[in-house]
């Protein structure tokens, strides 16, 4: 059976370099979902960094996370555009509808709640990103049901 931590097959067609840990840990996040643990003492040994080294890459970035995802991550845009449309009040919304803090996840692993600075469609503010799917010109109404019917299991993740 194949390692899924098998550090050569990970290392493929990024490089393998130090100079490459960024890009390294990307591959590793989009492999996963997250940066398993089981894959940090291999990954330091290969590009001879210490685990502080690439533990401090890992944390200054807050796309990289080490646990694997809750099962709907809400990502609210904080963006200039979308916070002038009211992307504040939004957040507030849904913190308040799952009793979490932007940054946290739901008591269970059901949620992540996270703001993000821009999705590239400001336009089209306050956006949200729900389980990859963005969602446009939300109001606070409409964060609120959104997460009524991901708890009621009535929107497909
Ligand atoms: S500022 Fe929200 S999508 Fe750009």
């Amino acid at each position: 059976m194949n390692d899924p931590f098998d550090i050569r097959d990970i290392l493929r067609g990024t490089g393998g370099r130090p100079g490459d840990l960024i890009g390294i840990l990307q591959t590793v996040q989009d492999r996963f979902g997250h940066v398993p643990a089981a894959v940090l003492p291999s990954l330091a040994r290969h590009l001879r960094l210490s685990p502080g080294e690439i533990y401090g890459v890992l944390s200054f970035y807050p796309r990289f996370s080490l646990r694997p995802p809750a099962r709907h991550v809400i990502e609210v845009c904080l963006g200039t555009a979308c916070h002038v449309r009211g992307g504040e009040s939004v957040a507030r919304e849904i913190g308040r509808a799952l009793a979490i803090n932007p940054g946290q996840t739901t008591p269970g692993g059901e949620f992540d709640l996270k703001t993000v600075n821009c999705l590239g469609c400001c336009a089209i503010g306050p956006v949200l990103r729900v389980d990859g799917r963005i969602e446009a010109r939300v109001t606070p109404a409409r964060a609120r049901d959104l997460v009524l019917e991901l708890q009621a299991g009535e929107r497909k993740a």
